[in-house]
């Protein structure tokens, strides 16, 4: 079934497909044949699916920054949750994490030594000093979302506050790696390349994902890994890039609760996240 020239190229723009997607599917060819893991074709979204995810991701964005507002010394994590529900509800959209797997709310809350997914709770204070990951993931009409960023409660201590900042570094370095052609294990490569060289290790069994049309959706994106490794990067490919970068050992353990994960040795851990889209070009981020 390979498509001629002149006929109607695959991905349903209705434009021939001399003029569509023939030179990135001859480029992909040539990849494939000396060893390049080549993205399936139905992971790549369309103008329309794109226009979607803006739109979720405007929610998403709207909400980090309320809690940028609203977030203070004192507060439930509790609170968070509720502030995170109200908005996306009065904008017309779903917490894709609430009832997730069983995920009981809205928004992961996620304090100094708890790497994802803490669960709000009236009793969790927010305290002097603490670095606080609030992750948050919206659904509107039927598109997906995701993005995260770390604040800093009170006076925060140099050594936290240095390791916000590179881990916030580190997810730029991956998303300045994103562009066509490159392959997730360039990306993976440049974030454990910079955690790396200020003292920091990154957690290997979580990473980003596939993001769109699902909340997780195939790749796998990898946070850790050597150039040239991994799937191969194309215009239309959307995931997100979400680095956790430990202070101590990346090693990691996960709460009876069955979704607190923490750092196994106690030590601080912090995480920023974007939805990105690749480009033409490079990159364009979502969120
Ligand atoms: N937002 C998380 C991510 O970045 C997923 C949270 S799933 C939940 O992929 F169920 F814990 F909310
Ligand atoms: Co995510």
């Amino acid at each position: 079934m390979k498509l001629n020239r002149n006929d109607e190229c695959w991905c349903g723009s209705g434009k021939k497909y001399k003029k569509c997607h023939i030179d990135m599917d001859l480029k992909l060819e040539e990849m494939e044949k000396v060893g390049y893991e080549i993205p399936p074709r139905n992971i790549i979204k369309t103008p329309e699916q794109i226009e979607g995810m803006r739109k979720s991701a405007k929610i998403t964005t709207g909400i980090l920054d309320l809690v940028e507002e609203k977030i203070k010394e004192g507060m439930s994590t509790e609170e968070i949750d509720i502030l995170v529900y109200n908005y996306t509800i009065e904008h017309g959209g779903i917490p894709a994490d609430l009832n997730y797997d069983g995920y009981p709310k809205s928004v992961c809350v996620s304090r100094n030594d708890i790497v994802c997914h803490g669960i709000p709770n009236k009793e969790e204070k927010l305290l002097n000093g603490d670095i606080v990951n609030v992750d948050v993931s919206t659904i509107l009409d039927g598109y997906y979302s995701d993005a995260s960023r770390m604040y800093l409660i009170g006076e925060v201590s140099e050594e936290a506050q240095r390791l916000v900042r590179v881990s916030k570094e580190c997810l730029y370095k991956g998303i300045e790696a994103v562009k066509p052609y490159n392959t997730l294990g360039d990306m993976a490569n440049a974030i454990q390349s910079h955690a790396e060289a200020n003292g920091y290790s990154v957690v290997v069994e979580f990473g980003g994902h596939g993001i769109g049309l699902g909340f997780h959706e195939d790749p796998f994106v990898p946070h850790v890994g050597k150039p040239g490794e991994g799937m191969v990067m194309v215009p239309g490919m959307t995931f997100t890039i979400e680095p956790m970068i430990n202070q101590g050992a990346p090693d990691i353990a996960i709460l009876d609760d069955e979704w607190t994960v923490v750092t196994d040795d106690g030590s601080l851990t912090a995480q920023w996240e974007h939805t990105v889209l690749v480009t033409e070009t490079g990159v364009e981020i979502l969120t």
